[in-house]
This record gives C-alpha cells, structure tokens and sequence, in this order.
C-alpha cells in the first residue's frame, strides 16, 4: 500500500511528458483535444493528491511542473493556431516545454523564451529561411557587407520567397538597437517588404555561465564561448521553425555566389526525396548548413539536452551518429552510413572573409578552397569616350579597366561633387544607358545620391530646353542637364532625341559617402 502512492506518481508524471510531447509532435490538427486531456490529468493529480500522504510533498512538485508544462503547451498550441501572415505583435514563446530541463533557469521568469522582435513582419510560408547569428566583436564588423551580399543577386521573386533573419545574439539592449538601427538605415526596402528581420533573446535566456565544466582542455572563455554558442543557434533555429520549407544557417562574415539562391533551392528540391539530414553548401564551420525545418525542433533540442558538454559542429555529427551507426559495427560502416544523412554541394556558396573570429584573441583565416572566384564585373562594348573622374580608385581597379570590360571600378570614399565623366570626340548618338555600382563581394559600396547627367552638343538646342518653363529638365552647371539618378546602385535610361547628339555623360555625387564606391557595369547604348 506504501508503495502505490508512489508508483501512481511515477505513471502521472510519465503520463504528463508523453501527453505533452505528444501535443509538440502533432501541433495545429490535434491542439484543440489537449486541454481537456491536460485537464484531466490536473483532475486526477489533485485527486491524487488527496490521497497520498507521505508522498504529498514530491506530488505536488510533479503537480506544479505539470501546471507550468499544461502552461506552456496551450500558450504554444494558440501560437501555433495563429498562422495569419500578420501575426507579428504578439509574439509567443517557443513550442519547447522541455527545454525547461535542460535550462531550468528560464523557469524564473516567464518572459525568457520571448523573442525580442526589433524588425519583423512576421514573413511565413517561404521557401528558404536564412538565419544569421551575429554577436558584437571587438574588431571590424561585416554584417552589413554579409546582408548586402547575400540581397544583391536577388530577383524580385526570389526576394519574395526568402526571409533572412539576423539574431543578434547579445542582451546589452543599447548594442542590440544600434544593430537594428543600422540595419534598418541600410535595407529599409528589405526590412519594409518582411524580407528582414531582426530579433534577439529575452535578457533572461542565458543561464550563468560562470559555473561550466571545462572540458575538452578548452580555457574559461572557449567554454562559455561554445556553450553559448549551442543556445544561440538553438534559440535562432527555434524562432526559425515555422517560417518555411527550408533552414540555412549562415555567419556575419560571409560574401555569396551570385545565383546562390536558385543553386540552393533547384538541388534540395533534387535530393527532396533522399533521407538528408543536412546538405552543406559550404564545406566550413556551421555556413551554409540547410535543414528541413520540420527537423529543426529535434536538432535544437539535442543541441539545447548537450549544450554545457561540447562544441556545436560535434553535437551536430553526434546526432549523425545517434540516428545512423551500429556501435557492433565499425567506425569506415559509421562514416558510410553518416555520409548519406549529410550532402555537399560543389562549388561552394558562400566564402567566409572575417579574419577574426566571434572568441575574442582567436583569428579565422579559413577560406573555402571550393568557392570558385566570381566575375565581379559585367563587360560590354561601349563607343569612343574619353574617360576622367575626380575620384582615386583603389589597386587596378581603374575606370579605364571598368570601361574596355576587364574589372570594375573601385573608388575610395566619394564626396560631395565628385564625378565621373565621359566625353565623345565626336558627338554621338546615345539611345540608352545603364550604371551599375556594387558587385556580390562589395555590396555596400554602392554610388548614392549620384545623378546621371548629359551635355547635348548643340548649344542652342540645349539653351532652349533649359529656358522652356514646360520643359522637365534640370540645369546643372557647364551646360550639363540631369536626365536620371542612381536609385538602389543602378542608373539606368533613355536618352530623349531633343538631346542628341550627345557631347558627354556624367555621374555626380550629390552628397558626402559613407563608404567607397563600386561600379561594375556601364553600359553606353549606341
Ligand atoms: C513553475 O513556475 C513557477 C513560476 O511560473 C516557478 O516559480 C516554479 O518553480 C515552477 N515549478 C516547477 C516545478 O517548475
Ligand atoms: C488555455 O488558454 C485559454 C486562452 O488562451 C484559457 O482560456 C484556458 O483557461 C487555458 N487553459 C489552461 C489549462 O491553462
Ligand atoms: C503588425 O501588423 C499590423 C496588421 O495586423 C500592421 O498594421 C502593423 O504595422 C504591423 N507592425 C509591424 C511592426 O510590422
Ligand atoms: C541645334 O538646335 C536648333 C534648335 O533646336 C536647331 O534649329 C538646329 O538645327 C540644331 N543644329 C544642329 C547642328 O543640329
Ligand atoms: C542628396 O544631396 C543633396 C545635396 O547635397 C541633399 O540636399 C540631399 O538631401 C541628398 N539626398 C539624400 C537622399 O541624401
């Protein structure tokens, strides 16, 4: 008789995880049903409760984590009812009651598992997730070079069918908002369109890290490092789970192949029928590792169960392990056997370019040997012109070189009134033209703020446009009319007949430039 209470205890409790993890594997179709049956449980616990003596203490703590679990699978299950496009200002904790084993410490506040939300419309339904850990670093920052890498290639639906997420992976609330400051400065159409989001964890996420084992003969601060690393790629995974078809996790120091997008996606639809847990389209680190999402709660949750023992790339082939080998069998079986849950693509996809690693002190030259060198320009046949800018261009990359169809042009930083000039010795006819400044590598670099101007060789003819009160055009100085501007890096136009023959083309920086300037198409249609 002593030993039933006890026993009835054990049931329940095994009972309440199988209920709850049974609600977390069939979300959505069957979430309506658990409430009732968590009900129940309650009931017959309290019930229980009654009658248990002796074991009344270990009872009601079993009562009182199944309060907080029944708690979180019906805050979960609404989270996952609501599947409106616009479910963004109500942001709910994760679906993970478990993860409250392995950090106990989130139980101390309600609010640790809620994601802070800087920029975000809450995007869903895409094919391909990218999620982007970012943490602040002593030394340069690539974010924005990353971000304007990874848009540059992009067609307008593919920008469409993609949400980047970047998480800033740090508590301190004034560096957070200067990240997603500069973010929103920079991709204010990206981040308008819910292509972007920013979000970081709840200042209560991460446990006290003072107390880890060091293991693996790793120092203090390498230990922290990975561990803290574990819950980051968790927490983005998680936050990531429910958004589309496909997870791609990348770093913020990386520059992408142009074409990146449809490569990846034409061959995961290609291996979809194969059993992959991973397929890398880059042979480094954790870039370019793509999940399913559907397998993200699983791998999160196994990284989050070892998250204090190792490093994540070796929680990431354990599960290989886990899932695949015979431990009868021996090590060249294993290895057959992991090979065919992971696929690599070649050429790589992503390069990594940071020298400095996110472990303060610890450098990161390793470069991608399978990342194939990208034609960084576009070339094209253009007239006669004689060339001239105000602006210095950096190593060879000349405007000369940019203009025969052989590197692009690379300027250091463009300040207000800089130009580039093209004059035509003998006045042409110009039915179009195209400028286009940034490249995959060099994203940022962009021309801003930059008019395309034109200088009509007949001097009457220009006189009487630029007095005519109906005319559109605007004067700028030595005769030249502005006919066109740089919007998003590209200039691009026709040339009205009232102008023809054309004397000279020119690009004018109207203001000051944060960053230097690459061009890397000019096209003069003739
Ligand atoms: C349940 O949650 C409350 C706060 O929400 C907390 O104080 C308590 O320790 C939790 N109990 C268990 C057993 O997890
Ligand atoms: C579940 O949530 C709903 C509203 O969101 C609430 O009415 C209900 O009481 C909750 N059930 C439990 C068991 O907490
Ligand atoms: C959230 O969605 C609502 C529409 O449901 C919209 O009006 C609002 O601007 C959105 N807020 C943000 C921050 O995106
Ligand atoms: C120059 O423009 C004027 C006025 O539009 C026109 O009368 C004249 O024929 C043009 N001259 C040449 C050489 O095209
Ligand atoms: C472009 O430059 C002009 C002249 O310096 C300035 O008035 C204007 O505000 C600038 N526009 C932008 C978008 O920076």
């Amino acid at each position: 008789m002593k030993l039933f209470p006890f026993r009835f205890v054990c049931l329940l409790a095994l009972g309440c995880f199988v209920s709850v993890s049974w609600i977390r594997s069939f979300p959505g179709d069957e979430g309506p049903v658990a409430p009732p049956d968590l009900q129940m449980l309650h009931e017959r616990l309290v019930l229980a409760e009654e009658l248990g003596g002796k074991v009344s203490k270990d009872l009601s703590s079993v009562l009182e984590q199944l309060r907080n679990m029944s708690k979180a699978a019906n805050g979960s299950t609404s989270a996952e009812a609501v599947k409106e496009p616009a479910a963004n200002s109500s942001w709910q904790p994760f679906l993970q009651p478990n993860i409250y084993l392995y950090m106990p410490h989130l139980r101390q506040h309600p609010d640790s598992l809620v994601p802070n939300v800087l920029l975000g419309r809450g995007r869903r339904g895409v094919s391909i997730v990218v999620g982007i850990p970012t943490v602040k670093r002593e030394k340069q920052s690539y974010l924005v070079n990353t971000l304007s890498s990874l848009l540059f290639s992009l067609t307008s639906s593919q920008r469409r069918d993609l949400l980047v997420v970047v998480f800033v992976a740090e508590t301190n609330s004034d560096y957070v908002n200067s990240i997603g400051d500069t973010i929103r400065n920079n991709f204010l159409k990206e981040v308008q369109s819910g292509l972007l989001e920013v979000v970081s964890p709840s200042q209560f996420y991460y446990p006290d890290f003072s107390s880890l084992a060091e293991t693996f003969g790793d120092s203090k601060d390498r230990v922290k490092w990975r561990t803290k690393q574990n819950l980051d790629f968790s927490f983005l995974m998680l936050y990531a789970q429910d958004r589309g078809t496909y997870y791609v996790q990348l770093e913020d120091d990386v520059v992408a192949k142009a074409g990146y997008y449809s490569d990846m996606k034409t061959f995961a639809t290609r291996e979809e029928s194969k059993p992959w847990l991973y397929l890398e389209f880059s042979q480094l680190g954790f870039i370019g590792k793509m999940f399913r999402t559907r397998d993200l709660p699983m791998i999160a949750e196994f990284f989050l169960m070892f998250h204090r023992d190792k490093p994540i790339d070796w929680l990431l082939d354990h599960i290989l392990w886990v899932k695949v080998c015979n431990p009868e069998k021996d090590q060249k079986h294993c290895n057959g056997q992991k090979a065919l849950l992971k696929q690599r693509y070649k050429p790589s996809l992503f390069q990594h370019v940071g020298l400095h690693s996110s472990l303060p002190g610890k450098l990161q030259i390793l470069k991608d040997k399978d990342f194939e060198k990208q034609t960084l320009y576009q070339a094209h046949e253009n007239p006669t012109a004689e060339l001239s800018s105000s602006m210095k261009h950096y190593q060879q990359h000349s405007l000369d070189r940019l203009y025969r169809g052989q590197d692009f042009f690379w300027a250091l930083t463009p300040v207000q009134g800089d130009y580039v000039l093209l004059s035509f010795p003998r006045p042409i006819r110009i039915s179009g033209y195209l400028f286009r400044s940034g490249n995959i590598e060099t994203g940022r670099d962009k021309l801003y703020n930059t008019t395309v101007e034109v200088l009509a060789s007949n001097a009457s003819a220009r006189h009487k446009l630029v007095i005519d009160s109906s005319s559109h055009f605007k004067e700028s100085d030595q005769g030249f009319i502005v006919i066109g501007k740089f919007e998003n890096g590209v200039a691009e136009g026709e040339i009205e007949e009232a102008l023809q023959p054309v004397s000279a083309l020119r690009l004018v920086v109207q203001s000051n430039s944060d960053v230097w300037a690459v061009l890397s198409e000019v096209f003069i249609q003739v």
